[in-house]
């Protein structure tokens, strides 16, 4: 098992990478407030592994709450769910929910957890790749609002991230590839080293590697813990972790959410932003190619979809949480390894890229 830290003064806590660490749940439970505790997973991760988890929680007052699977449930009617039921269960402000699932359970539990009773406790528990290298560290959580992904959150930390690696092994193809996007993200934007590793290693990736997968995982939470470390609220740093996001997040609300998988609209939305990169010249055309290269060798698009125009891109960039004043700020590479945010670019050039960089019907 890895251990790592998410330094955040009294906020800080633990994030443990392993395989079989659902089995060890009992040993790595940070101290818990009090004896109530609700796991709340989705209707594909709770014959897979709710039973496992809630033997960790023996001698405790657990109780478990299943909702549906997807994106489109990330809404603010399926947090009413989990309100209702720490009310009806009488759950007080000691008690600590738990997400067991990917990053649509992680956010939207975090988000009841923020909010329950002014703020109460909360473990994740990542069971895709997606949410062992991204969205269980940094406590960004939320829902969305059908004018806008993940409009409606807060900041809260969790007291611990327990990401058993053997999880894995259950996750769709099409899943595991959109959890790679992030990963290579990491390298993108913080570690050309990693970036090269990563091409190196696609292969063993791809077929879930136990030693490879662990070893990007780790790297991966590195560089988040890092980055949020260094700034909590996405004062300005954090929002490097946002490469390709702003034209992913248009793809996810212009397509309808769940239809595009977050992490391909991500990768399809990193060769945009690495084309805009080359355009405004900090980059050359080779290392466009180089990313693309590596996108498409995790499986993921590298092109927008054919039914999105230009326009329809813009009116969904121009409501991201970067953006200042109605500006659209879009993270960009300054080189390979290296990030930068601006909403200082030629709007003609951000055209030429959508254009460039969508599939033709
Ligand atoms: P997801 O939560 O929808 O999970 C993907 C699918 O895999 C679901 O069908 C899920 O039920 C299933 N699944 C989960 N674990 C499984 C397993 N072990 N075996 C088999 N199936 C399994 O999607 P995701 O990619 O994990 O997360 C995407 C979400 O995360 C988006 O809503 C995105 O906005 C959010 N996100 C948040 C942050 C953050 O910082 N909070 C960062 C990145 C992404
Ligand atoms: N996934 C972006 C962030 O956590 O800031």
């Amino acid at each position: 098992m890895e251990t790592l830290g998410v330094d955040l003064g009294e906020r800080s806590y633990p994030i443990y990478i392993g395989p079989g660490l659902l089995d060890r749940l009992a040993e790595l439970l940070p101290a818990l407030a009090g004896k109530q505790v609700l796991v709340v997973t989705n209707t594909t991760v709770a014959p897979l592994y709710l039973d496992q988890v809630m033997s960790g929680f023996e001698g405790l007052q657990a109780s478990s709450l299943v909702l549906p699977d997807g994106e489109q449930y990330k809404t603010l009617d399926t947090l009413n769910q989990i309100y209702t039921a720490l009310l009806e269960r009488k759950h007080s402000r000691t008690t600590t929910l738990v997400a067991l699932g990917g990053g649509v359970i992680g956010d939207i539990t975090g988000f009841a957890a923020a909010s329950y009773q002014r703020g109460v406790d909360f473990i994740q528990i990542p069971t895709t790749l997606l949410s062992q290298v991204d969205s269980s560290v940094g406590g960004k959580t939320g829902v969305n609002h059908p004018l806008g992904k993940n409009m409606i959150g807060a900041f809260h930390q969790p007291k611990a991230v327990i990401a058993d690696t053997e999880t894995l092994n259950t996750l769709p193809e099409r899943e595991l590839s959109a959890g790679l996007a992030e990963v290579i993200k990491y390298g993108l934007i913080r570690d050309q080293q990693f970036l090269s590793w990563i091409e190196d290693n696609m292969g063993l990736l791809v077929a879930r590697d136990p030693v490879a997968m662990t070893y990007a995982i780790r790297r991966s939470c590195e560089i988040k813990a890092e980055v949020v470390a260094a700034d909590e609220r996405e004062g300005g740093l954090r929002a490097i972790l946002n490469l390709g996001h702003t034209f992913g997040h248009a793809i996810e609300a212009a397509q309808g959410y769940g239809q595009w998988l977050h992490g391909e609209a991500v990768g399809a939305g990193m060769v945009m932003a690495l084309d805009l990169s080359a355009r405004l010249g900090f980059i050359p055309a080779e290392a466009v190619e180089r990313g693309r290269s590596v996108i498409a060798a995790a499986g993921l698009p590298v092109l927008g979809p054919a039914n999105m125009t230009i326009d329809t891109y813009l009116e969904k960039m121009a409501v991201d949480k970067k953006n200042i004043d109605a500006r659209i700020r879009l993270v960009l590479l300054k080189t390979m390894g290296e990030a930068m945010i601006t909403a200082d670019f030629d709007q003609g050039l951000l055209r030429e890229t959508l254009h460039e960089c969508t599939a033709q019907a």
